[in-house]
């Protein structure tokens, strides 16, 4: 007998705890997992809880405890395991029955998906979901993409279980096929920056001035009280403060510092370049993860590659100039992340609302930052150029930060300490201050080896030759 409002696959943790969460918000749920033995083990686990969930066996015992038109929620590993569900389901489904995908899809394959399901009359969402396993039990940020009128149909449990900011969830559907996961997808870039530049700025601390992490933690705490306020700084400061049981030594100097990477930052990049875009600050925070698992050439790297020759370490750094540094860095890594949110809603005609956007990040989500409110705020605002960097409250911060941001990159090139992702935000900052860059050698260059032509600054059009006599 159909009993429940919503089913779910995949009792792995963001499953079942995105399961629980709906429960708890009073929608019945029938879940699910290929490996069978975990769906009892989940409901023994889920307290009074249990009493709203229905366990079902085989897909079809799935689609059987669903109210119509069925809405199933798939929480697996991105890739094949999807589609290897979508097949598993569809022949218990019905036309008009709703799949929607919360895990962290490619949004690609969210496209393909949509548009071979919709020819056989199904309805499919990606819902881009973040927060951890915290979030998700406790209220994500949720971003969804597909039809309007498949989100209708569940847009009350949605809303019901997302992270509230000012009593407002942090949900949205942001437009058609892949839109919520590309906006998911550029989210965790965006982390994958600010991730990297915080590691950036601990390495000054740490490895050039040789701090402890208590010590570096305490400065995040501090930090974490003004303009930097976001989930990211607090943790850090907790994950510094932290001592291993087993060693008594700082937890994060027993940690091997290779760091791990599931593909959204990648894609991220990947989608950037595609697009004509380039969202520097993420594309080298993505690269420095790469670097940090190629452990063994820094090893021998670390005894035959010289560090600076000069005694001059650069510019002093206060610790208020690093806070202002990351300050101006982190602006500019949402910005690119923002641009190419726009770039990506022209080609793929979804009408990003990039005000929306910034607002259902402002709680539940890993890059939840005091910024959010502010950006929202810019993206309503007058934005020349369509960039944040132009907004005016972003264009006074950026002004009022940046040289702390230069003396920051100078003073670590000095010192021999890598800051990729600073760096990269910098340049991109400086090329932006240029109305006339360096571009016109590369055309030249072009134009001599090839002919490509190019266009002149004094005439229209295109196809200009220079008197090379080659
Ligand atoms: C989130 C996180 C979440 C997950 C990432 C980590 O928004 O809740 O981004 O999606 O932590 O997948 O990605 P990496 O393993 O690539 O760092």
């Amino acid at each position: 007998m159909a009993q429940a409002r919503i089913g779910l696959i995949g009792l792995g943790v963001m499953g079942a705890n995105l399961a629980l969460n709906i429960a708890e918000k009073g929608f019945p749920v029938a879940v699910h997992n290929r490996t069978t033995s975990a769906i009892g083990d989940f409901i023994g686990t889920a307290g009074d809880l249990a009493a709203s969930l229905v366990p079902a066996m085989t897909p079809a015992d799935l689609a059987a405890a669903l109210t119509a038109p069925r809405a199933i929620i798939i929480m697996v590993k991105a890739g094949a395991p999807v589609d290897a569900t979508i097949d598993a389901l569809k022949p218990h489904l019905d036309p008009g029955d709703i799949l929607i995908d919360a895990g962290n899809a490619d949004f690609n394959d969210t496209r393909r998906r949509e548009a071979a399901l919709s020819a056989e009359g199904f309805r499919f969402v990606g819902m881009g979901v973040s927060g951890g396993e915290e979030g998700a039990r406790n209220g994500p940020s949720i971003m969804v993409g597909g039809a309007p009128e498949a989100f209708a149909e569940i847009e009350d449990i949605v809303l019901a279980i997302a992270a509230t900011y000012q009593d407002a969830p942090c949900a949205a559907h942001l437009g058609s096929d892949g839109a919520g996961h590309f906006v998911k997808t550029v989210h965790n870039g965006i982390e994958y920056a600010d991730m990297q530049m915080i590691a950036e700025v601990y390495g000054i601390l740490r490895q050039s001035d040789g701090r402890s992490p208590a010590q570096i933690g305490a400065l995040f705490e501090d930090w974490n009280g003004g303009p930097l306020q976001s989930y990211l700084a607090e943790i850090t400061a907790k994950v510094l403060a932290a001592t291993d049981p087993e060693s008594g030594r700082p937890m994060v100097d027993v940690i091997l510092d290779r760091a791990g990477q599931k593909g959204t930052g990648r894609w991220t990049v990947i989608e950037a370049l595609k697009l004509g875009q380039s969202a520097s600050a993420i594309e080298a925070a993505v690269g420095a993860r790469s670097w940090s698992s190629v452990k063994d050439l820094r090893e021998i790297g670390q005894d035959r590659l010289h560090g600076p020759q000069s005694s001059d370490p650069g510019p002093i750094l206060l610790d208020a100039d690093l806070e202002r540094a990351l300050l101006a860095a982190r602006v500019i890594a949402y910005a690119q992340g923002f641009s190419l949110l726009a770039a990506a809603s022209d080609e793929f005609g979804w009408t990003l609302d990039l005000a929306r956007t910034a607002e259902i990040w402002r709680a539940g989500c890993i890059i939840r930052s005091a910024l959010l409110d502010d950006i929202a705020t810019a993206f309503r605002g007058d934005l020349p150029g369509g960039s944040l960097i132009l907004a005016p409250a972003f264009t006074r911060l950026l002004n009022d930060n940046i040289g702390a941001l230069r003396r920051l990159v100078a003073r670590a090139s000095l010192s021999g300490q890598p800051v990729p992702a600073m760096a990269a935000a910098l340049s991109y900052f400086d090329t932006m201050r240029h109305a006339r860059g360096t571009a016109a050698l590369i055309q030249a260059q072009r134009d001599f080896f090839g002919a490509h032509g190019f266009e002149r600054t004094d005439r229209d059009g295109d196809g200009y030759h220079g008197p090379w006599g080659n």
